[in-house]
């Protein structure tokens, strides 16, 4: 398919186990049941995998052990060829750099006593950049990336829309120039135009700087729109993996049959065929 994508696997997920620990310390008999198992699956440079399943199937869970927000119960998640599950409680700031997160409610991710431009600021001058021309440069670039003015630098999160929250959103996320983002749900909370152009967003994002996605959401007709592969999340573990045509046209899990006998019939068209779409649309616009 995109002869863009490296082969060479950028994050490797192997056998991951991950559970809550929601019991106090001193009652602690045995050890938290995990609530995903057996995980396995990669991610290729300037790849996006899907992640898809019911509510409840781990597939946040999975996300938030790539992010370390939630330490690994056994497996190993090798990054660059680092297993980053047997690090300690500290994640080294190069990490932090390079795996970046955008969560469903950009209202809840923002400070809504800072101007927006300090929430794209801050992971810059947390890594070091204190040069006041570099910072307001950096800044700028990134709302230029995800198509905001510098207008919108000086308001607060209540002075955007949803959608614009979440674009500010995605520029905290990339002003670091990361190697994999974790979206999860990150278009759910929009509405159905506001999704679509955050959809093409991230894919165009893609494009331009070569990052890799994990999508986790529960909406298939979207993941068929932005994914290269899809993985499909039930009770914890993942039941199927394939290229996204396949599993969406001849997909070998029961459950994934059923998953998808869910999904309306006027599912959109996949990737490949939007991405010829816009393509000659931009060629139309350009004439
Ligand atoms: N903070 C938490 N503490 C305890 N259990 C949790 C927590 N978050 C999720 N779970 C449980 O872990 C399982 C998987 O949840 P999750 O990964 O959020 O699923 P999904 O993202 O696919 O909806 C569910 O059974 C859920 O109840
Ligand atoms: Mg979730």
């Amino acid at each position: 398919m995109s002869s863009q994508i490296d082969e060479r696997p950028l994050l490797e997920v192997k056998d991951l186990a991950a559970a809550y620990d929601t019991r106090a310390g001193l009652l602690r008999t045995r050890p938290a049941a995990p609530v995903v198992e057996d995980v396995s699956f990669d991610i290729r440079p300037g790849e996006t995998l899907g992640f898809v399943g019911e509510s409840g199937s781990g597939k946040s869970t999975t996300g938030r052990a790539i992010l370390r927000l939630l330490p690994a119960l056994s497996g190993s998640i090798l990054f660059d060829g680092e297993d980053i599950a047997r690090w300690g409680r500290r994640t080294p700031l190069a990490y932090r750099r390079q795996v970046q997160a955008v969560f469903q409610d950009p209202s809840a991710s923002l400070n809504p006593r800072h101007l927006v431009s300090h929430a794209v600021e801050a992971p810059l001058r947390r890594h070091g950049v204190r040069d006041r021309r570099e910072l307001d440069r950096r800044t700028r670039h990134a709302f230029d990336l995800v198509g905001l003015s510098s207008d919108h630098l000086g308001r607060f999160p209540n002075e955007l829309s949803g959608g614009q929250q979440q674009r500010v959103a995605i520029a905290r996320a990339l002003v670091l120039e990361p190697r994999l983002v974790v979206c999860d749900e990150a278009v759910s909370a929009l509405d159905l135009s506001t999704q679509s152009q955050i959809i093409n967003l991230l894919m165009d994002l893609q494009e331009l700087t070569g990052v890799s996605y994990l999508f986790i959401a529960h909406d298939m007709g979207l993941v068929r729109r932005i994914a290269h592969r899809v993985g499909v999340m039930n009770q914890g573990r993942l039941v199927e993996l394939a290229d996204t045509e396949t599993l969406f046209t001849s997909p070998r899990d029961p459950y994934t049959r059923t998953l998808l006998e869910a999904t309306p019939a006027a599912t959109p068209a996949g990737r490949e065929e939007r991405r010829a779409l816009r393509a000659a649309e931009r060629k139309a616009a350009a004439r």
